[in-house]
């Protein structure tokens, strides 16, 4: 099934193309969208103006032959303004295109992505580091955009891009070698490796032979040497394994962990390809890639001590993904600090010759409320007690909202609500604001969190329930579903909007667009559970209602689930 946007913005090509065969309309827009403003109609396009444009007649003039016709499952088109076209669905049309839908696993989600890979490069945090905000964000909204694409049947190949190659390593493993606390490297590995660094980083700056010693391992290590390699091995060992204690907290899963260090015999290359392209150029020692025509400062890809940079390695990267996996695109996902580092490698990627498209999906940071902080560096949050800290909360929640429920049972929903209300605050963002967390807004009941989408899916998941204790023997999709009251009708127009939602969301990176949807769709769902009875109304149209309700409850269901967030049938 084509989706409406799709549908009628097809409409509107052919409707042009048979009514001025002879005029090219390539390029010229004619997407239908959701109207701005529910009372002029459900969707609206204003195509007209570019093609009024492109055969230089007044717009009036071809809104009025465009209108003459109209298409399936629309019950009229109105002309407004100077030729805007407002599109007011048939009733009919809208319930049997919901009946299809219903009670299916895909509702009217269309597989656009079939035969598609993408690589899909996030959370990525470095070796031997706490994970800081940017980290997290990176996970929780890389995660939520790979569930979208796999959805969509886009093959997904979710690669955590760790940093675990660079200088660093000569220090810490002089650090490690004077300084380790064994005991504390058990207790916090992350910890004590980065206690460990600081205290050796700190040593350098004052110490010129120890700067040189760790300069001494980091070529031994460079080399092969066996002791520096196992050493790092261990470092990288720890680290992922307290990676993999938030990562099954949060649900998230990668297909390849690929560290820098997989490319590192590649980089040499990279730059040799960069000199024979005659891209790349000595500067001060080091080598670099100018991009005056891109408006972009000098990309460097060799210091001048013969190193490698961040910059090698991510086009060694790209080079090795898109040939071993052939995506249709590359998106990586980062924080906004990273803004200038993506448009230079992208550059000198293209001038390469890498074709695939290339994807920079930035968020701002958020802050976080006080005493999830640590006192040395200002993002880095210990992830661990803020999910604590909201389960906690949600327990309270949950006891409040479900008192006969049993204690474990109410400790398993309170995990869904608090580590929902978690990654909701940061999905339910426009990526590129900043943003204050705040439990008041994470929590709330009743504004747009997770938890109000969760008890708002709950409550319509038993409506059914109900209906079944009550009506045990009759089956609701043996009756039509009929939109006699203007408010079946707003949630039904919401409902059939679903599928056009997901791949808004996907194609521009922005789960908050399906946040925001959901939210819409709870809202006018709370509305239509006001305003008109369920279970009392008459035989038909109570089966229908219930109906809407079970599609209600699908689509949240299913749009937490592909922001990664469960919703529990009873809260
Ligand atoms: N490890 C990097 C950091 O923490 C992020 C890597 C993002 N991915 C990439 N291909 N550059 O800043």
């Amino acid at each position: 099934m084509k989706t409406l946007e799709h549908e009628l913005s097809g409409w509107m090509r052919a409707r042009f193309q048979t009514l001025f065969p002879d005029t090219d309309f390539s390029g010229v827009q004619m997407e239908v969208l959701p109207a701005t403003d529910e009372r002029f109609g459900d969707y609206q396009c204003n195509a007209v103006m570019g093609v009024a444009k492109r055969l230089k007649r007044a717009p009036v003039e071809v809104a009025k032959l465009l209108v003459a016709e109209c298409p399936a499952g629309v019950a009229r088109l109105e002309i407004a303004g100077p030729g805007f076209i407002n599109f007011h669905l048939d009733d009919a049309a809208l319930a049997r295109r919901l009946e299809e839908v219903q009670g299916t696993e895909r509702l009217g989600v269309p597989e656009i992505g079939h035969g598609k890979t993408v690589v899909l490069d996030y959370s990525s945090p470095n070796i031997a580091k706490p994970m800081h905000i940017g980290h997290i964000r990176s996970t929780v909204i890389g995660n939520a955009l790979d569930r979208l694409h796999r959805f969509l049947g886009y093959t997904v190949v979710a690669d955590n891009h760790l940093g675990d190659w660079g200088t660093q390593f000569g220090i810490l493993i002089l650090g490690y070698r004077n300084y380790l606390d064994a005991q504390a490297l058990k207790d916090d590995p992350i910890a004590e490796l980065e206690r460990l660094y600081v205290k050796s980083y700190e040593r350098s700056k004052e110490d010129e032979s120890w700067l040189h010693q760790a300069r001494a391992e980091l070529v031994k290590l460079q080399q092969g040497d066996a002791e520096n390699r196992a050493l790092w091995q261990q470092f990288v060992q720890l680290s992922l394994g307290e990676f993999a204690k938030i990562y099954a907290r949060l649900g998230v899963g990668f297909d390849l962990n690929r560290g820098e260090s997989f490319y590192n015999d590649q980089l040499a290359g990279v730059v040799e390809r960069l000199q024979a392209l005659g891209l790349a150029e000595e500067s001060e020692g080091a080598l670099v890639v100018k991009l005056d025509e891109e408006k972009l400062p000098l990309c460097l890809v060799r210091k001048s001590d013969g190193g490698f940079n961040y910059t090698t390695t991510d086009l060694a990267t790209v080079l090795s993904r898109a040939k071993e996996f052939s995506p249709d695109a590359v998106i990586y996902v980062t924080d906004e600090r990273q803004q200038l580092h993506f448009k230079q490698f992208f550059a000198v990627a293209r001038k390469m010759g890498v074709t695939t498209r290339l994807v920079h999906v930035w968020f701002g940071l958020m802050r976080l409320p006080e005493g999830t902080f640590s006192t040395r560096q200002g993002n880095v949050i210990k992830l661990e007690r803020l999910l604590d800290e909201a389960e906690s909360r949600a327990l309270a929640l949950v006891k409040a909202s479900s008192p006969e429920m049993d204690e474990a049972t109410q400790r398993e929903v309170a995990r869904a609500v608090g580590l929902g209300a978690v990654k909701y605050a940061d999905l339910s963002q426009n990526p590129q604001s900043l943003v204050t967390f705040s439990w008041d807004k994470a929590l709330a009941l009743d504004g747009n969190s997770a938890p109000y989408l969760q008890y708002a899916h709950a409550r319509i998941a038993s409506v059914r329930d109900k209906y079944r204790e009550q009506f045990g023997d009759r089956r609701p999709e043996d009756s039509p579903i009929v939109l006699g009251e203007a408010i079946e009708r707003r949630l039904a127009v919401r409902l059939a909007r679903f599928p056009d939602v997901v791949a808004r969301a996907t194609s521009v990176y922005k789960p908050n667009v399906l946040c925001e949807y959901l939210f819409e769709v709870a809202q006018v769902y709370s509305t239509f559970y006001q305003t008109v009875p369920f279970l009392k109304a008459e035989e038909g149209v109570r089966e229908s209602r219930v109906r809407l309700c079970d599609l209600t409850a699908s689509v949240l269901k299913r749009g937490l689930a592909l922001l990664g967030i469960e919703a529990p049938n009873r809260i």
